[in-house]
């Protein structure tokens, strides 16, 4: 340790944010089995579902938050109601709303928000966002405050070239993410896969100029619609089948350190809202 500052600095919790170009390829079953392996290595985790749509994070953990973020905004409880503590170590903030329903509060409420998430952040080590599909203007400045973005696609064409624009939007508005992940998820063919993964892995690096820090290959697996069938997520229940093992690897890599970052949480936070 040099000194205090950065000491300060690298206690933040590091932001990992799931998205994709396509919807339901799978971002919220990585998000919520991710978040619950960091828990188990040790982790303090919060879990934040931006995205309130059909098969979210509560859903796929069975449980049912008495609070959403949307009853923060209209002042009807504090932020600490609001983060649920589930059965897997992992707390969890529900949205309870759409996105779009995000501008609809003003700027005061969105200050108060992040000066309530400012407290909060500092009791974790990772925020995890399970955002929703495809690049959201609303949520740029969410994206741009990632330590690590991970981004999931199917290995079919419309797929990779909704992913694609997703990237190349990222390079366009400047969002530069510390460590850039590349998931490709139900996939039934690996070598197939593998192939896909590469040529992708190309095409992303030559044209949209992003480096790639990780791939990731997840099999399709009957095991998983029975994981959300069943509410309960495949890293607890089958955790030597090929989703789980691919999860632990994608923990692997955001555990990793990573170095020492020049915005703090809180900074992001402002900046995100606009404000300070
Ligand atoms: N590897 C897999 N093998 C088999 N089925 C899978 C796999 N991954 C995801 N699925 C199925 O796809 C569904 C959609 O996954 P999920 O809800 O995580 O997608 P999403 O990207 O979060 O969707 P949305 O964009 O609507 O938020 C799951 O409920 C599951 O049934
Ligand atoms: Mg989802």
């Amino acid at each position: 340790m040099h000194n205090q500052a950065e000491g300060l600095l690298r206690d933040q919790p590091k932001v990992v944010s799931v998205a994709s170009g396509k919807g339901g390829v799978g971002k919220t079953i990585i998000a919520v089995n991710l978040a619950i392996v960091l828990a188990q290595r040790g982790e303090k985790v919060l879990l934040f579902d931006v995205d309130a749509g059909f098969a979210n994070a509560e859903i796929l953990m069975g449980v049912t938050p008495r609070n959403t973020l949307k009853d923060f905004l209209q002042k009807r409880v504090s932020l600490e109601k609001v983060v649920f503590q589930t059965p897997y170590q992992v707390d969890l903030i529900s949205t309870g709303m759409d996105v779009d329903d995000l501008i609809t509060f003003n700027l005061q409420d969105k200050s108060d928000l992040y000066n309530h998430l400012q407290r909060i952040a500092s009791n974790y080590r990772f925020i995890v966002f399970d955002f929703p599909p495809g690049f959201n203007e609303e949520l740029e400045k969410f994206y741009a405050s990632s330590d690590h973005l991970i981004m999931v696609t199917a290995s079919e064409p419309t797929s990779l070239v909704n992913a694609y624009t997703f990237v190349k939007l990222m390079t366009v508005k400047g969002v530069d993410p510390d460590g850039f992940h590349l998931v490709m998820n139900m996939v039934k063919d690996m070598r197939e896969g593998r192939k896909i993964m590469e040529k992708f892995v190309s095409v992303i690096t030559r044209f949209a100029g992003i480096p790639i820090t990780s791939t990731h290959l997840i099999r399709f697996e009957p095991l998983v619609k029975d994981s959300v069938n069943k509410q309960m997520p495949f890293v607890t229940t089958k955790k030597m089948s090929q989703p789980a093992l691919a999860v632990y690897g994608i923990a692997d890599v955001v555990m990793k350190k990573q170095p020492v970052k020049k915005l703090s949480f809180i900074d992001k936070v402002k900046a995100l809202f606009g404000v300070g």
